[in-house]
């Protein structure tokens, strides 16, 4: 029984946030400055697959592998999951003495991405998502998705949002300890399920300002960002809100893109400013633009994240429209690396 390995594994998709998370109140805790809101990604597009396994005969120090590298675990983000998971684990075996003492055994992560790291793609999203709920399984913790966001927010703030499935609050909360700052599933997918996002891989180089420094300074220095985190911020979630229960693009749309501008706008007013879109970026909001103006309607969104790429939202309907056009003209245009398509929708709270 000594050399058991006990093991499981889970995926987690990626999140794309349509209301942006940026600025923390708190770092240690990752407690936002103002709450947001994003649209899960389905499990066959961009996501994270995770086994989590523990034995006795392991090396004693815990270990993650991320696409075959060695990742330094020491870091308190990962430290606080693993010493929450464990702390959970270990209430169970006092509350059951027939249970293997997985608590105290070296816990061994693999980790594998089927997208670029880091490239502003909300990779860390996807991977504490994972890595916290494949310990959980492993664990056999009865913890909900709820409790288990809470854990997963202390790796990466936006993590928290991929343990739910579709259309997923985050709650930025008022408790000093973070225990109400948790993720919230506004809709399932099947709510909204002509909902599509056209993922377009402008690059897929690691980002030039982590957002953890990146929010620091902008919190420390742009004059617009409290005008963003208190006023725009909490009008705009009741009105995306509203705007997913009713299903209505063009209000959805509208506020994506608002919101994804209003955040560029306090990097750049950042000090020293912070630019994550580049020429290609812009190139793509002019297409989007176009495409609206033919349309005569909001029938896409665009949103970028703390990089170049641009994350396309658009209706099953409109495919030709949306994704049918950025496919012909990507054939023509110069810095697209690469293009994924078509991402519909997690299934419910499934991961
Ligand atoms: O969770 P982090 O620390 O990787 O920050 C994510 C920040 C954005 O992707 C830019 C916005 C968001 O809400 O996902």
């Amino acid at each position: 029984a000594d050399s058991q390995i006990y093991k499981a594994s889970t995926t987690a998709p990626v999140n794309i946030a349509v209301i942006k998370y940026w600025g923390k109140r708190d770092p240690k805790l990752n407690l936002p400055t103002n709450s947001s809101l994003s649209v899960t990604l389905s499990q066959s597009d961009l996501r994270t697959h995770t086994t989590a396994s523990c034995a006795a005969t392991y090396p004693s120090q815990d270990s993650l592998l991320l696409n075959g590298q060695d990742q330094d675990v020491s870091g308190a983000r990962t430290q606080a999951c693993f010493r929450e998971l464990r702390s959970l684990r270990q209430k169970l075996e006092k509350s059951d003495p027939s249970m293997p003492k997985l608590s105290t055994l070296p816990l061994k992560i693999v980790s594998e991405n089927n997208f670029p790291t880091a490239a502003g793609l909300a990779s860390s999203a996807a991977g504490f998502a994972a890595l916290v709920r494949a310990i959980a399984n492993l664990y056999e913790l009865k913890e909900n998705e709820t409790e288990l966001s809470r854990i997963a927010r202390q790796g990466s703030g936006s993590a928290c949002r991929s343990l739910f499935g579709g259309y997923v609050g985050w709650e930025k909360g008022s408790k000093e300890d973070g225990s109400d700052s948790v993720a919230y599933q506004v809709a399932p997918a099947s709510h909204w399920p002509q909902m599509r996002a056209l993922i377009l891989v402008v690059s897929a180089a690691k980002k030039g300002v982590s957002s953890t420094t990146g929010m620091q300074t902008t919190v420390a220095t742009s004059s617009l960002f409290p005008q963003r985190a208190n006023e725009t911020v909490p009008r705009r979630m009741k009105e995306m809100e509203k705007a997913i229960q009713e299903k209505d693009f063009e209000a959805f749309g509208n506020i994506t893109m608002m919101d994804s501008n209003s955040f560029h706008a306090t990097c750049l007013d950042t000090y020293p400013p912070i630019f994550y879109l580049n020429d290609v970026s812009r190139a793509a909001i002019k297409v989007v633009e176009a495409i609206n103006v033919v349309a005569g309607k909001i029938i896409a969104a665009y949103t970028f994240d703390a990089g170049p790429n641009a994350v396309i939202y658009y209706l099953k309907e409109n495919e030709a429209e949306v994704a049918g056009l950025f496919k012909a003209a990507i054939g023509e245009k110069e810095g697209w690396t690469g293009i994924r398509g078509d991402a519909v929708l997690a299934n419910n709270g499934a991961l």
